[in-house]
């Protein structure tokens, strides 16, 4: 039986990898951070919270003796390092925390692995957000990075450092460039989520118009169970590298919006511009989106688009999901849950539809178990 150690199962990719891992037969050690109240929902949705191969400890990653000590105690032959303050807005208000997380926590895991057993392949969660001000389009692995955040600078301080410790100690140090990858498991925080979100409460509760910030900026957006897959399939290979996992199409904020509405059944047209800009219904002409711009960021990155050509070639990995399909899945996702009045992120409802449609997508006992679910009363 393999082992493998995840940092950050609360979030949305340490949730969905641990999943995936547990149905390959792994052995899953899983981090979280100690808090009064934790928060396991995700892990609770996918059913695997109490499974009998998943063992949850505590670890911050901002503490190196926590890293070593947590790879002693999980003897893993495999260390995703997931763990990060993720949110990019954030990053500004709280540059410091975020160097010390995103930035020096991935190194404290690192020199962890190097001190207790250097033959442990270990997989850091790097991000598009490292290209920024973007050189040249479509980004991939040769592209040159201009981060554009603490959030983003971080992120290449910690990819550098899996790249420096390949080269100096022979670690096998994967850094995965992965662009945004949503899901029904999305933190609300991020704009894919808190469009879903919105326009479930405005189709289902007559809820408020969804106020945001950049409509312009353009991302490269898949579907996070694909992206968690491709992770594993970096440290299956036969040598460590850095590899860009993206879907190779870019739209607006503007269109992601657009396409939710239509997949809740609700059509938007767009009208005015820059802060005036608003999306309203051709039919009885309600507000749906209007311009917040305290959601607007002192640098933005416009454009990300993915060129993941070398993880098709050597990894055999290609994302399946389109943009469509992934705004119906999110769509349909938080219609359920307000639907089921279960509306905080403690406690989503399970949308079985969304799983039972896609199954390729979920892993085989999921699969069975939502199956099984779905036939109950
Ligand atoms: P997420 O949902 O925000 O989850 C982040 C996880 O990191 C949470 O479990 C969080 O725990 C944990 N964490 C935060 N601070 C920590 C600390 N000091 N010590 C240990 N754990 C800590 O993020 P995600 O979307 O799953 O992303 C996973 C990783 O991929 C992150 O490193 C992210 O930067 C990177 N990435 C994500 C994307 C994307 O589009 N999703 C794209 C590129 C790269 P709490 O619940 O306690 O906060
Ligand atoms: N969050 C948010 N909220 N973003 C908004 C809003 C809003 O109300 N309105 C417009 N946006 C724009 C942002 O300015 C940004 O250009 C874009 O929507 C996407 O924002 P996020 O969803 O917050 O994601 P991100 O691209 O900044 O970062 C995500 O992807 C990175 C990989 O490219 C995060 O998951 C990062 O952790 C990840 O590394």
């Amino acid at each position: 039986m393999k082992r493998a150690l995840i940092t950050g199962i609360t979030g949305q990719d340490g949730a969905y990898l641990a999943s995936l891992l547990l149905d390959k037969g792994y052995h899953v050690t899983a981090t979280h951070r100690r808090s009064s109240a934790p928060n396991f929902w995700r892990i609770e949705h996918l059913g695997i919270r109490n499974h009998p191969n998943l063992k949850l400890l505590e670890l911050d990653l901002i503490d190196l003796s926590s890293c070593i000590r947590i790879v002693q105690a999980a003897e893993p032959d495999e260390v995703y390092n997931l763990g990060a303050q993720t949110f990019v807005t954030y990053s500004f208000e709280q540059p410091l925390t975020t160097a010390q997380i995103t930035g020096l926590g991935p190194m404290h895991m690192l020199e962890a692995i190097r001190l207790v057993n250097g033959r442990i392949r270990y997989y850091q969660a790097s991000s598009a957000e490292m290209f920024g001000k973007v050189q040249a389009v479509p980004q991939s692995e040769t592209t040159p990075f201009y981060p554009r955040s603490p959030y983003g600078v971080s992120k290449l301080f910690a990819h550098w450092m899996t790249v420096n410790y390949r080269e100096s100690f022979g670690l096998f140090g994967c850094s995965g460039i992965l662009f945004n990858h949503e899901s029904p498991l999305r933190g609300l925080d991020f704009v894919t989520r808190k469009i879903t979100d919105g326009v479930a409460r405005i189709k289902l509760q007559n809820g408020p118009p969804v106020e945001l910030g950049n409509l312009g900026a353009k991302r490269d957006w898949g579907f996070a169970l694909e992206y968690v897959e491709g992770m594993w399939r970096m440290l299956q290979a036969s040598e460590p590298d850095t590899y860009v996992l993206a879907t190779n199409r870019t739209e607006t904020v503007r269109d992601f919006a657009t396409l939710s509405f239509e997949a809740a059944g609700i059509a938007v047209e767009w009208v005015g511009k820059d802060e005036n800009e608003r999306g309203i219904s051709p039919v009885d002409g309600r507000e749906l989106v209007r311009i917040n711009p305290r959601y607007y960021r002192p640098a933005e990155v416009d454009l990300l688009k993915g060129d993941s050509t070398k993880a098709r070639m050597k990894l055999g990995w290609k994302p399946k999901t389109t943009l469509e399909e992934l705004c119906t899945m999110m769509v349909r996702a938080d219609l359920a849950r307000i639907e089921r009045s279960l509306v905080t992120e403690k406690e989503p409802a399970r949308d079985l539809e969304t799983l039972v449609s896609t199954p390729h997508l979920v892993g085989a006992g999921e699969h069975e178990r939502v199956r099984v679910l779905m036939r109950q009363p």
